[in-house]
C-alpha cells in the first residue's frame, strides 16, 4: 500500500506537495484506534458521527479491499467523573462502568461499527500494560518528581480533584462554579480561583496540603514534536494541524500524569499509596492493551512494526491528547511507532446546540434504535451527510428525513427498485444478456467508471463526506440513465435492447452495492440478496460483467422507505421536552421582594375552605368558578388554574384563600376572595391544601 499523495490527491485538502524532502511510506498494514469513549453514559449520534462511522468507513473501505486492518475499541472506564457519577447514585464506580460499557458495546454492535475488539480499561490486561508502561518511564528518568499543595479534605481524609470542589466564580460570581470550570459564564478556573470552596464530598472547606506527583516534561519534547507534527504530517487535517500548531506556538508544559485518587490504576512506585495514574495517561495506551488482548502472540508487530500503519479517530477535544501528549508518551518508551494521521473530527450540535450528556441534550443511539428500529443506516448515511469534518455542523430531524426521502428513497432507492422490477418484468428475473452497446451507453460507463477513482481519493485523504457524495453520485448516473433510455418505452419495440439497457443498470446496481457498503453496511448486505450474490470486493468496482447474463435474481424489496412528518414530529417533541425539563431544572427562586411590616400581613384574612362545586367557566379556558363552604353562608371564587386542574378532580378538597380581598367581576361573575396556589418553575400550579383536615373557615395565622 502506497500513502504518498499521488498529482491527484492534490486537489483534495491540505497538502503534502509543500513538504520538502516527504519520502514515500510503505505500508503493509493498518491500525485504527477509536477514542475510547467514557463509560459514564450511552453513546449519542456525536459520538457516532465525529468517531465510530468514519472509523468504520475507513476500516470497511480498507478490508473491502483485501488489506490488513485491525480495528481497536473500548470504553475509558477511569477518571473522576465516573467516581462523581457513582457518589451521585450511591453505587460504586465499577457499577456504573459495568453498566455503560454493556450499553455503549452494544450500541455500536448495532450500528454495525466493526471493531476487531470492544475491551475495557478495567480490565486485568489493561492494568497491567498501562502500570508497566509507567514504570519504564519511571526506570528511564522520564519523568520529573514534584511536590505542590492541593487542596484537601480534613473529614473526608482525600486530596480533591478539580471536580470535587465546588464555589462561588470570581467572574460571573456563580456560587456553583466547579474546580476545574464555571458553567454559568465558562470560564476555565483551577481550584484556587474559586471563593469559598466547598468540598463535594463532606461539605467543608478544604484546606491546602502538599502531594507529589510524576509529570510528564512535554517541554523537552518540543522540538522534537514541533518537526514530526509541522515539518513531517503537512498532510494533516487543517483544524488538527492548526490546534498542534498553536499549542506548540503557545510552549508546552510539564504535565502531571498522576492523580490523588482512589479509582484508577496504582501508580506502580513505593511511596505512591492513594495515587493513581492520570486517565488520560492510561486510556490511550487501553488501545495497546486491547490489542493485546485480541491477539496475545502477534500484537507487536502492529505496534512496533514500522510497517505498520497507526491511525487514531477522535474528536476535537482529544487533539491534544493524541497528538502531543500520547506521541511523548510513545517517543519516551522507545519502542512504539507514531501516529501517521490523526483525523480529528469538529463537534456536532443537536438543533443549533450543543451536545451535552448532563443536559440530556442529545439523540441516544440506544432510543434511536427503539423509536426507528432498523433505521440504522439512515442515521449513518445522515451523520456522515454531515460529518463536521471542517467546522462543527447540526443535526436537525428536518434534515434526517430529508436525505432519507430526497436521497435514499428518491435516488439510490428509487434506481435500485426501478431496476429490479424492470427486469422481473421483461426477463422473468435473469440478468438478460447485453448487445451491442451505443455511444451513450459507453459514454455513460465511462461516468460510472470514474466513480472508484474519486471514491479512493476521497476516502484516503479522509474525506468521508464528499466520498459519500460521489457514491450517490453513481446513483444518481444510474436514474439518469434509465431517464434517458426509457427502457418501458423501448419495450414495445425492441426488446433486445430493453435488454442491454437492463443489463447495465444491472451492473451500476451491483456496482453501487460494492461502493455503498462502507457507508451502508446493512442495506447493501439486503441489496446483495435481492441481486442474490455474495459481496463483491473493491477491487471489482468499475467492472461491467459484476452479474453474469442468466444469472437469477433474489426477490426484489424497498432498500429505503419514506419517513413521514408524524415521525419527526414525535423525535422534536421530545427534544422540546427535554428543554423544558432542563429550564424547569435551572429555574432559580426569584428572589425576595422588599421586606414589609407584619401588619400587613395580619391584615390579611386568609382561611381554609371546602369545595363544595367547581365547573368551568364558559368562554374562558383558564377559570374555573368555585362554589366554597367557608364555614359561614359560603361563597363564590373564580381561580384562573383550569389550565393545572380538571373541576372534578377538586371536588371536596379544602383550599386556602384570601377572604377579605374586595369582591371582583371575572366574565360577568363575582369572586369573592382568591384560591391560593405556589407556582412551579415550569409554570405549572399546585393548589396549597392544609396538611390534614381543618373545619372550613379555620383561619391561617
Ligand atoms: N474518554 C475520552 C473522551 O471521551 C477519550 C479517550 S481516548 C483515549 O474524551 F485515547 F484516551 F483512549
Ligand atoms: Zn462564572
Amino acid at each position: 500500500m502506497l500513502f504518498k499523495l499521488s498529482s491527484k490527491f492534490r486537489t483534495f485538502g491540505r497538502q503534502k506537495k509543500e513538504s520538502k524532502g516527504m519520502e514515500e511510506k510503505h505500508f503493509k498494514r493498518t491500525l485504527i484506534t477509536t477514542a475510547l469513549p467514557y463509560a459514564n453514559g450511552p453513546v449519542h449520534i456525536g459520538h457516532l458521527a465525529g468517531v465510530y462511522v468514519p472509523a468504520d468507513i475507513y476500516a470497511r473501505y480498507l478490508r473491502l479491499k483485501g488489506e490488513e486492518v485491525l480495528m481497536i475499541g473500548g470504553s475509558d472506564e477511569h477518571g473522576v467523573p465516573i467516581t462523581l457519577r457513582a457518589k451521585k447514585e450511591g453505587v460504586t464506580p465499577q457499577d456504573i462502568v459495568d453498566r455503560y460499557h454493556g450499553i455503549i458495546k452494544k450500541s455500536f454492535e448495532d450500528f454495525g461499527i466493526t471493531f476487531d475488539i470492544y475491551s475495557r480499561t478495567t480490565s486485568k490486561i489493561h492494568h497491567d500494560l498501562a502500570s508497566q508502561f509507567f514504570r519504564t518511564l519511571y526506570d528511564k528518568g522520564v519523568f520529573i518528581e514534584k511536590t505542590n499543595e492541593q487542596y484537601y479534605d480534613e473529614e473526608a481524609k482525600q486530596f480533591l480533584a478539580d471536580r470535587y470542589i465546588t464555589g462561588t466564580c470570581p467572574h460571573c460570581h456563580n456560587e456553583h462554579a466547579y474546580g476545574d470550570q464555571c458553567e454559568a459564564c465558562g470560564t476555565s478556573l483551577s481550584p484556587t480561583d474559586l471563593i469559598n470552596p466547598k468540598s463535594v464530598i463532606s461539605g467543608s472547606a478544604p484546606v491546602m496540603r502538599e502531594t507529589k506527583h510524576w509529570y510528564l516534561p512535554l517541554d523537552k519534547y518540543e522540538p522534537f514534536l514541533r518537526h514530526w507534527i509541522l515539518d513531517e504530517h503537512k498532510e494533516w487535517k487543517a483544524n488538527v494541524y492548526g490546534q498542534c500548531k498553536s499549542w506548540l506556538d503557545l510552549g508546552l508544559q510539564p504535565r502531571a500524569v498522576s492523580r490523588d485518587l482512589d479509582w484508577g490504576i496504582p501508580v506502580p512506585v513505593e511511596g505512591a499509596e492513594g495515587k493513581v495514574l492520570y486517565v488520560w495517561f492510561d486510556a490511550p495506551i487501553g488501545y495497546i492493551s486491547n490489542t493485546k488482548e485480541l491477539l496475545p502472540d502477534s500484537w507487536e508487530k502492529w505496534w512496533k512494526d514500522p510497517e505498520s500503519r497507526l491511525v487514531h479517530f477522535i474528536g476535537k477535544d482529544n487533539i491534544v491528547f493524541h497528538c502531543i501528549v500520547f506521541p511523548t508518551m510513545l517517543k519516551a518508551e522507545g519502542t512504539y511507532n507514531l501516529p501517521d494521521n490523526v483525523p480529528a473530527n469538529e463537534f456536532l450540535n443537536l438543533e443549533g446546540d450543543k451536545i451535552s450528556t448532563s443536559r440530556n441534550w442529545a439523540v441516544w443511539l440506544n432510543e434511536y434504535l427503539v423509536d426507528l428500529p432498523d433505521k440504522q443506516d439512515i442515521l449513518r448515511y445522515v451523520l456522515t451527510a454531515n460529518a463536521p469534518e471542517t467546522k462543527d455542523n447540526d443535526f436537525t430531524w428536518k434534515d434526517f428525513q430529508a436525505r432519507n426521502n430526497n436521497e435514499l428513497v428518491a435516488i439510490l432507492g428509487n434506481f435500485v427498485n426501478r431496476t429490479l422490477v424492470l427486469t422481473g418484468k421483461y426477463f422473468k428475473n435473469r440478468v438478460p444478456e447485453s448487445g451491442e452497446w451505443t455511444d451513450y451507453d459507453r459514454e455513460t460507463w465511462e461516468e460510472v467508471s470514474k466513480v472508484r477513482g474519486n471514491v479512493e481519493q476521497l476516502l484516503d485523504t479522509f474525506h468521508f463526506r464528499d466520498a459519500q457524495k460521489e457514491a450517490m453520485n453513481l446513483a444518481r448516473i444510474g436514474n439518469k440513465y434509465l431517464a434517458d433510455t426509457e427502457p418501458w418505452s423501448v419495450a414495445k419495440t425492441d426488446l433486445g435492447r430493453v435488454a442491454t439497457i437492463l443489463n447495465i443498470s444491472l451492473q451500476i446496481t451491483a456496482n453501487l452495492g460494492i461502493v455503498f457498503e462502507p457507508f451502508l453496511p446493512f442495506s447493501m448486505e439486503k441489496l446483495n440478496r435481492m441481486l442474490n450474490v455474495e459481496a463483491l470486493g473493491w477491487n471489482r468496482l468499475g467492472d461491467k460483467n459484476l452479474l453474469e447474463a442468466g444469472h437469477e435474481l433474489g426477490k426484489a424489496d424497498l432498500l429505503f422507505e419514506k419517513i413521514d412528518d408524524e415521525i419527526i414530529e414525535r423525535q422534536v417533541q421530545k427534544l422540546q421536552d427535554t428543554k423544558k425539563a432542563n429550564e424547569a431544572e435551572n429555574h432559580q427562586a426569584k428572589p425576595i421582594r422588599e421586606a414589609v411590616p407584619f401588619d400587613n400581613f395580619t391584615k390579611l384574612d386568609i382561611r381554609v375552605g371546602t369545595i363544595l362545586e367547581c365547573s368551568r367557566v364558559p368562554k374562558a379556558d383558564k377559570l374555573l368558578q368555585f362554589k366554597i363552604d367557608d364555614g359561614l353562608k359560603g361563597r363564590t371564587i373564580v381561580s384562573g388554574i383550569a389550565q393545572h386542574y380538571a373541576p372534578e378532580e377538586l371536588v371536596g378538597k379544602q383550599v386556602c384563600f384570601i377572604a377579605n380581598l374586595e369582591p371582583r367581576k371575572l366574565k360577568g361573575i363575582i369572586s369573592e376572595g382568591m384560591i391560593l396556589s405556589a407556582e412551579n418553575a415550569d409554570g405549572s400550579l399546585a393548589v396549597i391544601t392544609p396538611q390534614k383536615m381543618v373545619k372550613p373557615g379555620s383561619e391561617i395565622k
